[in-house]
């Protein structure tokens, strides 16, 4: 980004290049977290079946140890939850494709330079392969899970999220962290997203913590 240049041979400025570089670290895993919270929150007992798993991975580590890559590997019950949260409200939306070529697909001609948009809404919520799709339930991702490429908050082939891992780490250190600590309520019942074009909280998301321990 130091290096890069416009057409008129222009710098970045520094605040688009902070600008980006937040947007890195931030990218969409704020909104799946504050999503996760709300579901803790609505369902007593998938937070306590979070908290059992997450307790567990607590008390096998010496005081003060950090959690490492396999610990994160053991949190499958809290990473469905997670991916039910990203399977109702996914972060990102989609992305703008273009034909680099000519060909067939399924019987059509795609042109090459024919632009679409793909998007996670075609699948998340099809009763097809996420029965009863309104239902919080984070079983559908034990086992097999759904079918491949029907469950794709990240996308999927080349161009998948590169932050993908990142991300997970990110919202389970979270999740390790709040449940082990806190319990919660909301300060507004239900929840009303708005697409912004992530889906955010339509007027906030105040809750009240009760911390677990002094
Ligand atoms: C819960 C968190 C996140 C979700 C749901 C998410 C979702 C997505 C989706 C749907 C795409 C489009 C994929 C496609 O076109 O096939 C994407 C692309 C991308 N994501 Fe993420 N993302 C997340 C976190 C992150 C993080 C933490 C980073 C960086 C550290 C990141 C960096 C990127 C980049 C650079 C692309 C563009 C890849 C390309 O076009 O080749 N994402 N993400």
């Amino acid at each position: 980004m130091l290096l890069a240049k416009n057409e008129n041979a222009v710098h970045m400025r520094e605040k688009q290049i902070a600008n980006e570089i937040i947007g890195l670290l931030i990218a969409n895993h704020d909104t799946a977290i504050t999503n996760v919270v709300n579901h803790l929150a609505e369902f007593p007992h998938i937070y306590n079946e979070v908290y059992k798993e997450q307790m567990e991975i607590a008390k096998s580590k010496a005081q003060g140890e950090l959690l490492n890559w396999e610990d994160l590997q053991k949190m499958k019950y809290s990473w469905n939850v997670a991916r039910e949260t990203l399977r109702l409200a996914p972060p990102g939306q989609g992305a703008f494709r273009e034909a680099a070529t000519d060909f067939t697909y399924a019987g059509f001609t795609v042109p090459k330079g024919w632009k679409t948009y793909w998007t996670v809404h075609s699948t998340h919520k099809n009763p097809k392969y996420f029965p009863d799709p309104e239902k919080f339930d984070p079983s559908r991702f034990k086992g097999n899970g759904p079918a491949p490429y029907t469950f794709v908050p990240f996308g999927g082939g080349p161009r998948m999220c590169p932050g993908k891992e990142y991300a997970r780490l990110e919202i389970l250190v979270f999740m390790h962290n709040i449940v082990r600590m806190f319990k919660w309520e909301k300060l507004i019942p239900g929840l009303r997203l708005i697409y912004a074009p992530a889906p955010i909280p339509e007027k906030g998301f105040p809750i009240r913590l009760h911390p677990l321990h002094n």
